[in-house]
């Protein structure tokens, strides 16, 4: 039986003026809305006491699992607003099966599409007033589904107790520079994913994991770092929240191909699809860290850019590493078909072009 969120309407909501004032400069991840949904899952009962319900402090108890083990898995996605007024999403059920995969892989129970869906549609149209203004520039209602194991038992098996919730924040630009182009960081100690692990499942695991490269990254003067393959440290992988693409020389448009290790992003699925709508040849593979550094030096590789949905498409520049560099191909603001296909990706999301493929769900 599908899952129906009750709503609890919250007494004490943000005042219009508040509102309006995270608004005008939502920043990214810091500012939440009114309400939250939430379900619980027990190993007895399943999937129950689904509900919409005022945003605020969690309460589990120390022995909670999630706090020792890490059994976890989250999903991101946004809601955006067209000119008419009407609140879309983008491909949400991609991310509903995501989760599932992720869910298989963390021994955590699936959330059926619809009950995924049913969730994101109900805190949306209680907090719809959270979503920004069309034609506010690159402004979101940033949704996280998430589930974790809040069971109290520090014994290690999967847990007879999930709570599933989803929050929503009002979001610009993940990166403050815009399309200023992020420098990179060759991680060439620390490994983000490994064969027959959790790469390919969106877990908070591996993002904690990604950080001491990023903090590497940091301090040799990078905004990101770029992981390797873990066996032989010669292949490119991803960001640790983004994923990479390569512009070739003769109009290919290249990234890395998923071996298990690499999160199978949404903006990365779409983005091989909309490179055939702009007379590009999408191509799947692995791609040694030595093609990048020769490719921008003898012309081979174009524009390089990352993507993600927080992110959306960012434009990469210098590549460094222990001991040296590959210069930027992006100049100011990235190169033209990084621009083209960010463009295709923001009319589309924004209800500025034909969705051809199917890809928007109305949410409110
Ligand atoms: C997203 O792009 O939605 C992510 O989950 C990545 C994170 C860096 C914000």
């Amino acid at each position: 039986m599908s899952l129906t969120f009750d709503l609890q309407r919250r007494p004490d909501p943000t005042s219009d003026e508040r509102r309006t004032e995270i608004l005008a400069d939502p920043g990214f991840g810091v500012h939440f809305t009114d309400h939250m949904a939430t379900a619980t899952w027990t190993r007895d009962a399943g999937w129950h006491d689904a509900r919409v319900h005022a945003y605020g402090p969690v309460s589990l108890m120390p022995s909670a699992a999630v706090l020792h083990y890490a059994q976890e898995v989250f999903e991101g996605l946004k809601a955006y607003r067209h000119e008419d007024g009407s609140v879309w999403s983008f491909r949400p059920e991609a991310n509903a099966e995501r989760m599932q995969r992720s869910a298989r892989r963390l021994a955590l129970p699936e959330l059926a599409t619809e009950d995924f869906l049913a969730s994101l549609e109900a805190l949306v149209q209680v907090d719809q007033a959270w979503v920004p203004a069309a034609g506010t520039g690159e402004t979101s209602l940033y949704l996280r589904p998430f589930m974790y194991a809040s069971e109290a038992f520090l014994g290690v098996r999967p847990a007879a107790e999930v709570t599933y919730s989803v929050i929503a924040s009002p979001a610009g630009a993940y990166f403050a520079g815009g399309l200023q182009p992020v420098t990179l960081w060759v991680s060439e100690h620390y490994a983000r994913a490994g064969a027959g692990g959790t790469g390919a499942a969106k877990t908070g695991g591996n993002y904690a994991s990604s950080l001491a490269g990023q903090l590497e990254g940091i301090e040799h003067g990078c905004d990101q770092a770029v992981f390797l393959d873990s066996a032989t440290h010669t292949y490119i992988e991803e960001l640790g929240g983004m994923n990479l693409f390569f512009v070739t020389d003769d109009g290919r448009l290249v990234t890395p191909e998923l071996t298990g290790t690499i999160l199978e992003g949404v903006t990365r699925g779409s983005i091989l699809e909309l490179a055939k709508d702009l007379g590009l040849t999408p191509q799947e593979r692995r791609i040694e860290i030595a093609e990048w550094k020769d490719g921008v030096r003898d012309g081979s590789i174009r524009e390089v850019f990352a993507c993600g949905t927080a992110a959306v498409v960012t434009p990469v520049g210098a590549l460094r590493w222990e001991g040296g560099e590959a210069p930027s191909t992006a100049g100011e603001q990235g190169g033209e078909v990084t621009r083209s296909l960010r463009a295709a990706l923001l009319d589309l999301q924004y209800g500025r072009a034909e969705d051809t493929h199917g890809w928007l769900t109305r949410l409110a």
